[in-house]
This record gives structure tokens, C-alpha cells and sequence, in this order.
């Protein structure tokens, strides 16, 4: 992949809704970036399916919530402060003789550590169990770059897996097992595993594997997986009661730590696709469709024709209601071939076009993004033909 493909996705992204630079019309805010409709939609189908995967597909995983600003107490104990000190973003809670300063979290697993008493006191589990969140953390980064890949505003999908010490080899297996999966599941082209040397390891662990994603700029870090031992949990001072062996002990923990932000770019620029269709050159993104910002779009042939305006628009309607939560899109701007165009370079997998046939026989075409293939389907078919 050459830089000229980042260019490309960049462009693509600010003029398809996809991402905006932070506070553009005041120059920008290097490391901080907005993202519009469908660049929302992307990261929450990514996000979605990450919960599915790495949470309510399995037992034992439970999903949390917690606050970006925490007690400093949590960050200084963690070994964040010493060991990131300028890297972490401060802030100010509280005003005159009762402010403190804390931070804003690097990382969104020190506050599943702190809530391992209250899961446990709510929930019961034995091990092995996880606590999972996803959700946004902050890191000055000296140098934020490459597009949306190095961010201070970035967002995890992480998983802290609690077990008993002598399982880890075996459960960080099952973990890498799963993230290998979702790379797959959702696009990503092929992935490099790298074992992370003891001296570019984080404090905390025992072993990292890195998976890297061939970028434009070089081969790089997109996830990471840890085998984190005690240390969290020692530090904080929590630790487990295992009723069938009548002991207590600090459970080791496996982390499996994804990047939002690194995810989509990797998903983008996986998915980008220039060919030739019908004689003319064409950009589209392969997204599969269970990410796709827009699973079909909906068109009238013409414009300009009142009754396949209707009809376009009583299909979209009741497409709408019996799809569920496949978000669709009503389009009747431009000409057709603008519109395959556009629905093209946001990776629409399905079109669907009502034209004059539709009015005598309740069939409309469909067209299938990556082949361009066209084929007449009955409207009572179409859901099926989208799921
Ligand atoms: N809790 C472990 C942890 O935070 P990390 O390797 O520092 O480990 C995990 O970060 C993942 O978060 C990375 O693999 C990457 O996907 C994402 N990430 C980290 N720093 C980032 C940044 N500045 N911008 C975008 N994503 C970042």
C-alpha cells in the first residue's frame, strides 16, 4: 500500500461524511478528528459487533461503563503516572481550596480493574471470568499522525479476562483465536502477529503480541494482546475468594485491547476497491455488509416521475419497518448513475431501484455493489434478499 492510498482515503472520508478534521474551520486540532453520518455509523457497526464477539457471544463476560475521570488515586497506583507522566492529559475537578488535579484515562482498563470487587459482589462469577468496555481515553501524544491511525481522543474495545495463573497460556490462545476472527469478520486484510520483546513490552506485562496491519506509511501496530499477570489487581489491592479450594488469591488477567479508531482505518482502507464497470473506472468500498454504514439504498429510476417517486418511497417505508435495525437510504438525487456512484464509495452493498415495471408487476431490480450484476427480485422477496 503505497501513501497515495491514504490521500485517497482521506479525501474520500471528508467528502463522503466519513471524518472531518476537529474544528476545521479554526484550523484544525492536531490528534483530534469529528466523524459525520456515516463514518458514526461505521464505528458503532464495528463497535456492535465487537460486543457480540468479545462479549454476549461468550458466558462469563460482563460489559461496564465507567467514568474517563477517575479518583488520581487510580492512574498514580496503576504505575500510568510514573511511567507515561507528560503523555497523560490533567484536568482540574473541583474549584478553590476543594480543586484536585486528576486525568483523563489512557486507557479505559484501569477503571474495569477498580470495579473488579463491585462485579464480583454483584454477579458472583467464578473464574475464569472478564469485564469488558468499550469507551474513550486520552494520551498527549507528542506526535499524533497518519490520519486518524496515532489520535489524542481515541477509543478502546478492551476485554480484562480474570483466571487462575497456571491457565494463561491457555486462554491467551483463545483470545488470539478470537481477535484473528474479527479481523477477518470484519474485513481487515491480512494480519502479522509479533512477539513484543521485554524491553518495548508496557510495565504490566508478560507477554505482548502485537498484531500489525500493513499501512500505507509501513507495517504497524493495529491491536495488542497482553498477558497482564497480577500486577493490576496487586496493586489496587483486590483479590478473589475461590470457594471450591477455600482460598484467596490476585487473579492473572489476559487482555485483549482494540483500537475504534485503528480498527476503521484498517476496515477503510482494506475495503478500498478502484475498478472498471461498464467501461467507466469506479471507487467502492467492500465493506462486508454486516459493517456497511447503509445495507440498501432505495431509488426511483427517474425523478422526475411522480409515480415512481411514490412507489420508491412506499418500498423504502415498509423495507424499513420489516429490516429491523439494517439502516437503509431513500436517494433520489442526481441521475441513476450518480447515485450507484455515491452508494458505491460508501460500500451500499445492495441497490435497489424501482422502475416502470415495478408498477405492473411488484418486482424491482436489485444491484449487487461488488459485481454490478443487476437482477429483478419481487418486493415481497426483498428482505431475504438484503439480510
Ligand atoms: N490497555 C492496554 C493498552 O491500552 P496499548 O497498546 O497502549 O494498550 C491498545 O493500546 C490499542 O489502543 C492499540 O493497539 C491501538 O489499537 C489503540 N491505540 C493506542 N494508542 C492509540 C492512539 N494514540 N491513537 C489511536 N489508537 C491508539
Amino acid at each position: 500500500m503505497t501513501n497515495d492510498l491514504m490521500e485517497k482515503i482521506v479525501s474520500l472520508c471528508k467528502r463522503r461524511g466519513f471524518v472531518y478534521p476537529s474544528s476545521e474551520i479554526y484550523g484544525g486540532f492536531s490528534g483530534f478528528w469529528h466523524y459525520g453520518h456515516y463514518g458514526t455509523i461505521l464505528k458503532e457497526n464495528i463497535k456492535n459487533l465487537w460486543k457480540r464477539r468479545f462479549i454476549f457471544d461468550r458466558s462469563g463476560v460482563f460489559v461496564t461503563d465507567t467514568s474517563i475521570i477517575s479518583n488520581p488515586k487510580v492512574l498514580e497506583t496503576s504505575g500510568h503516572v510514573a511511567n507515561f507522566g507528560n503523555e497523560i492529559f490533567k484536568t482540574i475537578v473541583g474549584t478553590g481550596e476543594e480543586a484536585v488535579t486528576s486525568y483523563l484515562r489512557p486507557e479505559t482498563a484501569q477503571s474495569i480493574f477498580i470495579d473488579f470487587k463491585n462485579t464480583i459482589d454483584a454477579h458472583h462469577p467464578t473464574l475464569p471470568f472478564g469485564i469488558a468496555q468499550v469507551g474513550k481515553a486520552f494520551r498527549n501524544e507528542i506526535s499524533p499522525r497518519d490520519f486518524i491511525f496515532r489520535d489524542r481522543e481515541l477509543e478502546q474495545m478492551e476485554v480484562e479476562y480474570f483466571i487462575k495463573e497456571n491457565d494463561w497460556e491457555k486462554y491467551f490462545e483463545e483470545w488470539r483465536e478470537i481477535m484473528k476472527n474479527f479481523a477477518n469478520e470484519v474485513g481487515i486484510n491480512e494480519i502479522h502477529e509479533l512477539e513484543v520483546s521485554v524491553d518495548d513490552r508496557a510495565h504490566y506485562s508478560k507477554r505482548t503480541i502485537d498484531f500489525l496491519f500493513d499501512w500505507p506509511f509501513g507495517r504497524g501496530e493495529l491491536w495488542g494482546l497482553a498477558y497482564r499477570t497480577d500486577f493490576d489487581l496487586k496493586n489496587h489491592g483486590l483479590d478473589y475468594f475461590d470457594e471450591e479450594s477455600g482460598t484467596r488469591f490476585t487473579p492473572h488477567v489476559i487482555e485483549p485491547s482494540l483500537g475504534v479508531e485503528r480498527t476503521m482505518l484498517a476496515v477503510l482502507l482494506s475495503a478500498y476497491t478502484e475498478d472498471e464497470l461498464g467501461g467507466e473506472k469506479r471507487v467502492y468500498l467492500r465493506f462486508p455488509k454486516n459493517i456497511a454504514p447503509i445495507r440498501a439504498a432505495v431509488f426511483p429510476l427517474l425523478k422526475n416521475k411522480p409515480e415512481l417517486v411514490s412507489k420508491a418511497r412506499e418500498v423504502y417505508e415498509s423495507l424499513k419497518l420489516s429490516a429491523g435495525s439494517l439502516r437503509l437510504e431513500f436517494d433520489d438525487n442526481g441521475n441513476i448513475g450518480k447515485r450507484y456512484r455515491r452508494q458505491d464509495e460508501i460500500g451500499t452493498p445492495y441497490c435497489i431501484t424501482i422502475d416502470f415495471d415495478t408498477l405492473t408487476d411488484d418486482t424491482v431490480t436489485i444491484r449487487d455493489r461488488d459485481s454490478g450484476e443487476q437482477k429483478r427480485v419481487k418486493i415481497a422477496d426483498l428482505k431475504e434478499a438484503i439480510i
